[in-house]
């Protein structure tokens, strides 16, 4: 596995994602979480991403992470109109995730960032956020987030990249390399659609000197093949992925070429 850095951390170029995967309330399906999370510590994946949004997934989170805090860097997001409202979102998501510190706490989606952003600087400041970020999924946000990188007013910040999706190379990923901005990478794997809902099977004999076996190892590979991304965050519900998906995060190293190859490939099969 490779380490990037993320501010003062050192995180696992690839992550955990949470979105609808850890939303689970039974008893089995919180017991596969936590085998989840110990491979994750086997396959020195350090960095979990979740949000108030995503249902059950921050409970789950602080459960299964209970007495392994230290072996995690953990991200979460407030999504909510109102100081007030955001206050107690923030509140409640140290609560849930059963922490005194969290490492990222980002502005899910940019939601009335105007109003959360002062409130995660003031926790920053206080000692109980470590850095503070945005999300974004759509276009339109990222003049917006840039402005707010070159502002210095945060430290990471989440956006799609992947092999299709590719609009934040032309801007923002150079203005982070400049200005030493974290990047997270969300839906690498485009929700899972770019594996699992090819008409062809894609051709991986060029990539085997790689290390790489799986055509989502190839995706992921091409996204932390990317110097300027700090983590990619696949999510799972399926502890067997774990290793398979960590496995990428030691062939961050594709050339151009290759990567090249990955992207016309995943457009031929898809
Ligand atoms: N606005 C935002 O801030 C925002 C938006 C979207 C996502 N995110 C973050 O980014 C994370 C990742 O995005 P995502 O969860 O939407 O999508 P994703 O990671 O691109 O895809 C996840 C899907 O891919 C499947 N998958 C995972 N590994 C696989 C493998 N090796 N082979 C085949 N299928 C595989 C999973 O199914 P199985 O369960 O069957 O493995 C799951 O359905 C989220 O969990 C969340 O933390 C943030």
């Amino acid at each position: 596995m490779e380490f990037r850095k993320l501010g003062n951390l050192e995180v696992s170029a690839i992550g955990l994602g949470t979105l609808r995967t850890f939303d689970v309330t039974d008893d089995a399906d919180i017991a596969v979480r936590r085998e989840i999370v110990d491979t994750c510590i086997g396959n020195a994946v350090n960095l979990i991403d979740t949000a108030a949004w995503y249902g059950n997934a921050e409970q789950v989170v602080g459960i299964v992470t209970e007495g392994q805090r230290d072996k995690f860097y953990l991200a979460t997001k407030v999504r909510c109109e109102g100081k007030e409202a955001g206050e107690a979102q923030i509140a409640r998501s140290f609560a849930l995730l059963n922490t005194d510190y969290i490492d990222l706490f980002q502005v899910h989606n940019m939601i009335d960032w105007q109003t959360h952003l002062p409130t995660l600087e003031g926790l920053k400041a206080e000692g109980k956020v470590g850095m503070v970020g945005v999300t974004a999924m759509v276009p339109e946000a990222y003049p917006t987030i840039m402005g707010l990188m070159r502002e210095g007013r945060v430290d990471a910040v989440q956006i799609p990249y992947n092999v299709i999706n590719r609009g934040v190379a032309a801007e923002l990923l150079p203005l982070a390399e400049e200005l030493g901005t974290g990047v997270l990478v969300m839906e690498p794997l485009q929700k899972g659609r770019y594996v699992n809902d090819l008409r062809e099977q894609p051709d991986l004999t060029p990539l085997a000197e790689y290390g790489i076996t799986t055509w989502a190892q190839a995706l992921l590979a091409w996204i932390v093949s990317d110097r300027r991304v700090s983590s990619a965050i696949p999510t799972t519900s399926r502890p067997e992925r774990i290793g398979e998906n960590a496995q990428a995060g030691s062939a961050a190293n594709l050339p151009p070429e290759l990567r090249d190859y990955i992207q016309a490939e995943t457009e031929r099969c898809l």
